[in-house]
């Protein structure tokens, strides 16, 4: 039977639950278990796998973000150079902000605006950066979904044959008859809605997550064969310098900002996924060890997927700087070169589609936990109404290659500005306010027990040195570079 949840269930208290629980008892729902000291330690003591909590947290930050963003902004910033800043923002930036995020959810152990309200009561709209959360999970999960959309089809197209050239021009041509397809970029976007709407209501997301936990070394495995075909190509050699040799002259002021966006979009910070996920964390978990690993991990999906593109690019004579559809036009071609192709294509997109699947669950669960809790609606209900609301959003990304190809502000069409918007300014501004409150609201003494679980590590100095970089550092550093990236000064 399933376990139907009364409280938010993400893809990762379900986990919990069903450690604290057993598979045929009753969940509680687990704001509940937060808030009811008797049922906390009932229940916290039989969960004990903190391999859970980094799954979990990990199934949020590996997405459609290594396999497609990664590698097609590192393609169109230059290569190297680009993919060194994306490195540097995540250490010194996404980091730090990540692991504020998690302290404070796991300290005020609920939706971010909640969360927020609980840990600095009378102290100024800092639940207002929930508010903001909400709105670029609305931004990303518009353009999101039309990418896994993408995915989707193209695990059909594999399975038909089609797909399977190393010409560019043929595999460019298949992807564009699908992007400029109305129709069937809206339904394949709608199979996706539907699908995790289902497993939302549904409360389904343990099975969910069983999955992803099970497949994504599948990913990973098939992503090391593909880096394997990718260098024993002609052009290997190329590929690789350009994506490991930095060639500082090509990076320019936006540049940087596209890096540092990638960062938070990379590590599911800035809008409150990761405050969400950090209410599950339980009491002894070692949040920065937890962050540090799921980051690193993050990055090691990313690189793979950067070695098996590049290499390809170069050796078939795609164009580096194809934009948003270079993974879909040359994945095929490296796919060509493999014996049995064709199944080896259609099972990585539908690994990839896992992946998808995972991160857009994260992604929805802010506003479906916020609107369940604040409104006091049924989950059912807040996941019905943040479809709704999703609707129209995600209507205009999925039709800005076909009817709404001529609707551009500031120069791009409306699938590049969700794009755009949400990981260059609503993210990083999520970012700043998050290191802000953290330094100046919630203090060092604060932060310091949240990180060494009340004095149980012993990592004091750690939690120092990330409190001053909260302080100082990020929010100075972020807005430097948005500034110089939107040419502000
Ligand atoms: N990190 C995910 C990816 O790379 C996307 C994602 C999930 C995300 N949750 C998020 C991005 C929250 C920003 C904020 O595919």
């Amino acid at each position: 039977m399933p376990v139907i949840l009364g409280g938010a269930a993400t893809s990762s208290d379900t986990i919990m639950l069903l450690w604290r629980c057993g598979p045929n008892q009753t969940a509680p729902s687990p704001r509940h278990a937060f808030m009811s000291s008797d049922i906390k330690k009932q229940h916290r003591d039989s969960f004990t796998s903190s391999f859970g909590v980094l799954a979990a947290t990990l199934g949020s930050a590996v997405g459609l973000g290594n396999i497609w963003k990664v590698p097609y902004l590192t393609g169109a910033n230059g290569g190297a150079g680009f993919l060194l800043i994306y490195l540097l923002a995540t250490l010194a930036i996404g980091l730090p902000v990540m692991i504020a995020e998690i302290a404070i959810g796991r300290r005020g152990h609920a939706n971010p605006i909640t969360a927020l309200q609980t840990i600095a009561p009378h102290q100024g709209p800092w639940w207002l950066i929930g508010v903001a959360g909400m709105i670029g999970s609305f931004l990303i999960v518009s353009f999101y979904s039309e990418v896994a959309a993408w995915v989707f089809a193209y695990v059909i197209k594999a399975l038909g044959g089609t797909l399977l050239s190393s010409d560019p021009n043929v595999t460019a041509a298949a992807f564009e008859a699908l992007i400029q397809h109305p129709l069937r970029s809206l339904i394949w976007q709608w199979v996706v809605l539907g699908l995790i709407g289902g497993i939302l209501t549904m409360g389904v997301t343990k099975g969910i997550e069983a999955v992803t936990k099970r497949l994504m070394p599948l990913l990973f495995l098939l992503l090391l064969v593909l880096c394997g075909v990718s260098l024993s190509l002609e052009q290997a050699a190329t590929g690789l310098a350009f994506l490991f040799k930095p060639d500082f002259s090509r990076l320019t002021t936006t540049a940087v900002l596209t890096a540092m966006g990638l960062a938070f979009f990379k590590l599911s910070i800035g809008m409150g996924t990761m405050m969400t996920y950090g209410s599950y964390f339980k009491r002894e978990q070692n949040i920065p060890v937890t962050a540090f690993r799921v980051m690193c991990a993050d990055m090691a999906v990313s690189l793979l997927a950067g070695i098996a593109i590049f290499p390809a690019v170069f050796t078939f004579g795609f164009a580096p700087e194809a934009g948003p559809s270079l993974v879909f036009i040359t994945l095929p071609a490296v796919f060509s070169q493999l014996p049995m192709g064709q199944a080896f294509m259609a099972a990585f997109f539908v690994l990839t589609a896992v992946a998808a699947t995972g991160a857009l669950l994260s992604l929805i669960e802010v506003p479906v936990a916020i609107l369940h809790e604040r409104l006091r609606i049924s989950r059912r209900r807040a996941t019905a109404l943040t479809l709704t609301l999703l609707a129209l959003p995600s209507a205009g990304a999925a039709l800005s290659q076909s009817l709404l190809a001529n609707t551009r502000i500031a120069g791009l069409n409306l699938f590049e500005l969700f794009d755009f918007l949400s990981s260059n300014i609503v993210l990083p501004v999520g970012g700043i306010f998050i290191a802000l409150f953290v330094g100046w609201v919630w203090g060092r003494n604060n932060f310091r027990a949240a990180l060494s679980n009340d004095g149980l590590l012993a990592n004091q100095q750690l939690a120092n040195a990330i409190f001053i970089l909260l302080r100082y550092i990020s929010p100075i550093l972020i807005l430097l570079i948005m500034g110089k990236g939107l040419k502000l000064f």
